[in-house]
């Protein structure tokens, strides 16, 4: 059985500036149904190329979002990205059925810890709330949102800690894991 094809939306204005991020895109490049798309890298002037865009989409199965949590919510050009790929016919709307049933991951990293993520914490709100509106779009576009994969206190991580999240990020896409939605 062929596995899962797995494409990795990697969002982040300067990867080169990046420690999580840049740390876990390194520990998933050697897998071999994870296409990694780096769309800062790809997109400079975040000109979106659409139509290889959704043709990306619809030769995988399972689509990553990672990420940086940025002013609670995503990287500007991951939000570009949904503003110009996932259009009304395509995603959503009269024949809009290109990603129906198929699977959306959420990988990402805040700066506050996760207690801070609470009503009576620095952030006021928890994680879930605040993925609302991701969780509403993937709904919308008939994608099966999986449980995010978040690391908190992203700049205090120690390297082990930063090592072990990566080994579960690989654990998440690997092809038994994908295939179930566990
Ligand atoms: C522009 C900007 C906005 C940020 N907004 C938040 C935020 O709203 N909540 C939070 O917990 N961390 C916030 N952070 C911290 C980042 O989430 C954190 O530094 C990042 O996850 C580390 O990943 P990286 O090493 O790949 O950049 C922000 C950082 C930047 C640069």
């Amino acid at each position: 059985m062929t596995p899962p094809r797995t494409l990795v939306l990697v969002a982040h204005p300067d990867l080169e500036s990046s420690r999580i991020t840049a740390h876990l895109t390194r520990a998933i490049m050697d897998m071999d149904h994870v296409t990694v798309h780096d769309l800062s890298a790809t997109y400079p002037d975040r000109r979106i190329d659409a139509v290889r865009e959704q043709d990306l989409l619809r030769g995988h199965d399972t689509i990553v979002w990672q990420f940086p949590w940025h002013w609670y919510s995503v990287p500007g050009v991951l939000k570009e990205w949904m503003d110009q790929v996932l259009t009304y016919g395509f995603a959503y709307g009269a024949g809009g059925d290109a990603l129906r049933g198929k699977r959306l991951q959420l990988v990402l990293s805040t700066g506050g810890p996760e207690a801070s993520y609470a009503p009576a914490g620095h952030n006021r709100f928890t994680m879930d709330e605040l993925l609302r509106p991701l969780d509403a779009t993937a709904h919308l576009c008939g994608l099966d949102m999986a449980q995010p994969l978040i690391l908190h206190s992203a700049p205090r991580v120690d390297a082990g800690e930063l090592q072990r999240h990566a080994d579960r990020y690989r654990e998440l896409l690997a092809p038994a894991a994908a295939a179930t939605g566990r």
